[in-house]
């Protein structure tokens, strides 16, 4: 009762109160207290209960964790998650260990159910064998039945045709375990370990090919987690680029980036906000720093934007924000609109306001990221360790599409930064996107 009470309370954010409750579930013979905390915070490290926990409703009861009914939005409609409770109806408490460990690596449920790659299972098919016991036991054991149908997935024809997916698992699915480079430290490969399964970071990270796969599950592809754009969102080049990837970011920043949404001046937007608040800020120091080395191991590749604050351009974007140069429209929009908090010479204020000078994600190739933040505004992670999460105001109704066209082309030239213009239209379609997924 008392168990049920904490979880209605504290809904999603409160899953690690599981943790404590781990020791007063009955255990099967076998089954280790410890090998159910490991399966806890491996579930952590890959964001289960993210992806399968309805979101909050107004006057409605806290969502069960882990129950499902989260829609995700594909290309193809809106794929609904399952709920992965032990509920032996509603949810996987039939499961055998191979059942669960087939649904993960393979894409196939008991009774030859093909899942929609939505379902990170092309990441998870790296697991390795003693993890995915721990998972196992974690599920079976650490969480609590709930007795609910998550909503059933209609996708259009010819999508709705899960069988076809078997073509699909056979073109793109790896089918490689893990293999530790032997070449390399432990630190490194615990981090591809991370990175490349548990983590599915490539999952919004790696551009997408016409199938919906995934370009590249390892660093041996050039365009592994070169920048991807999931559900409007789009995800950072990771890799070594200098302008619009990591090259000028440290491992400590990163670290702490992934632990508290705040690292080098940096504030986590968009959809890693949820992934922080799920996710990342519960690994160790460790895990995450062996992360933050992996990834500054990717040699550069894809495109983006650059910065160097001593350029001529650097110095004339300055001078724009005080004569109101009318060549760049943008810049008396950025003094009037956003200069409040991102400041003038675009260094915002640390743990508060993200500088947006020599901001990677502002030099991003694709400014989808950036067109839906000034359009819906957004907030901050609110994390264990991280600082209070500051708001980023809507534009939606304030600037035009041209407005915001101009103050974020204005924002990718400015300071030293040199990415490609925002147009209008790009605005247009990201208001028309946005607005039509806020409608049920
Ligand atoms: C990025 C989102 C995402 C993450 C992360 C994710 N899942 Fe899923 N999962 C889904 C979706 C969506 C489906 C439903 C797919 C479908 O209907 O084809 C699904 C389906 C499943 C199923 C099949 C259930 C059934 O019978 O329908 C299992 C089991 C499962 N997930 C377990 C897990 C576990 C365990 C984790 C963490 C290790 C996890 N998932 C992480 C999105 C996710
Ligand atoms: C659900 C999609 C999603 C997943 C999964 C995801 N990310 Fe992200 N990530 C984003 C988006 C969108 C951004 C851009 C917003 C921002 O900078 O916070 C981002 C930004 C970042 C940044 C900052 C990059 C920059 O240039 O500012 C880092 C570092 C990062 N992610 C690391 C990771 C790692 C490591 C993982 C896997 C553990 C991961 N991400 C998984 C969507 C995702
Ligand atoms: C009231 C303070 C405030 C104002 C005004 C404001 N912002 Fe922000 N902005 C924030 C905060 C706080 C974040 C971080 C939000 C988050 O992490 O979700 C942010 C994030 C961003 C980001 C993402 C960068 C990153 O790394 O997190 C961009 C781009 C951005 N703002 C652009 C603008 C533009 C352009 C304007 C003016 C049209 C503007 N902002 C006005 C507070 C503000």
């Amino acid at each position: 009762m008392w168990r049920t009470l904490i979880v209605t309370t504290f809904g999603r954010r409160a899953l690690f109160c599981a943790f404590t409750l781990i020791a007063s579930m009955p255990l099967a013979r076998g089954q280790t207290p410890d090998l159910v905390t490991r399966g806890a915070y491996l579930a952590k490290a890959a964001d289960c209960a993210g992806c399968h926990t309805a979101p909050p409703a107004p006057g409605k009861p806290q969502p069960h964790p882990f129950a499902g009914g989260l829609p995700m939005g594909s290309p193809f409609g809106t794929i609904w998650s399952s709920n992965i409770t032990p509920d032996p109806q509603h949810g996987i408490g039939r499961y055998s260990y191979e059942d669960f460990a087939r649904a993960l690596r393979e894409g196939v449920a008991p009774g030859g159910k093909h899942l929609y790659p939505a379902m990170p299972y092309p990441s998870f098919s790296k697991v390795s064998d003693g993890d995915m016991r721990a998972l196992y036991a974690y599920f079976m054991h650490g969480v609590e039945p709930v007795a609910q149908a998550a909503p059933e997935t209609h996708l259009p024809f010819p999508f709705s045709q899960r069988w076809a997916l078997v073509f699909w698992n056979l073109a793109f699915r790896p089918t490689e375990p893990f293999t530790p480079d032997p070449k390399r430290e432990a630190q490194w490969n615990r981090g591809a370990y991370l990175v490349q399964s548990l983590g599915h970071c490539g999952a919004c990270h790696t551009p997408r090919g016409p199938a919906y796969n995934e370009r590249g599950y390892t660093e041996s592809s050039r365009t592994y987690l070169t920048g991807g754009t999931n559900d409007h969102w789009y995800a950072p080049n990771l890799t070594g680029v200098s302008g619009a990837g990591l090259g000028r970011i440290a491992p400590d920043d990163i670290a702490a980036f992934l632990k508290t949404g705040h690292g080098a001046g940096l504030a986590t937007f968009g959809s890693m906000v949820q992934v922080v608040e799920d996710s990342t800020q519960y690994l160790d120091d460790q895990d995450l720093l062996a992360i933050a080395s992996y990834l500054k191991s990717l040699p550069a590749n894809g495109n983006g934007g650059t910065y160097d604050a001593r350029s001529r351009a650097a110095q004339q974007s300055v001078a724009a924000l005080r004569t109101g140069d009318d060549e760049r429209p943008g810049a008396g929009l950025y003094q009037s609109a956003c200069a409040r908090c991102h400041k003038s010479d675009g260094a915002g204020e640390a743990f508060k306001y993200p500088r947006l000078a020599g901001n990677p994600a502002v030099l991003s190739e694709k400014p989808d990221s950036l067109v839906r933040m000034v359009l819906q505004g957004g907030n901050a992670p609110s994390t264990e360790h991280g600082p209070q999460p500051k708001k980023m105001p809507a534009f939606a109704d304030k600037l035009t599409d041209t407005e915001i066209a101009r103050v974020l082309t204005f924002v990718r030239s400015a300071w030293g930064n040199d990415a490609s213009p925002v147009t209008t239209r790009d605005v247009r379609s990201m208001r028309d996107a946005v607005s039509k997924r806020a409608q049920p």
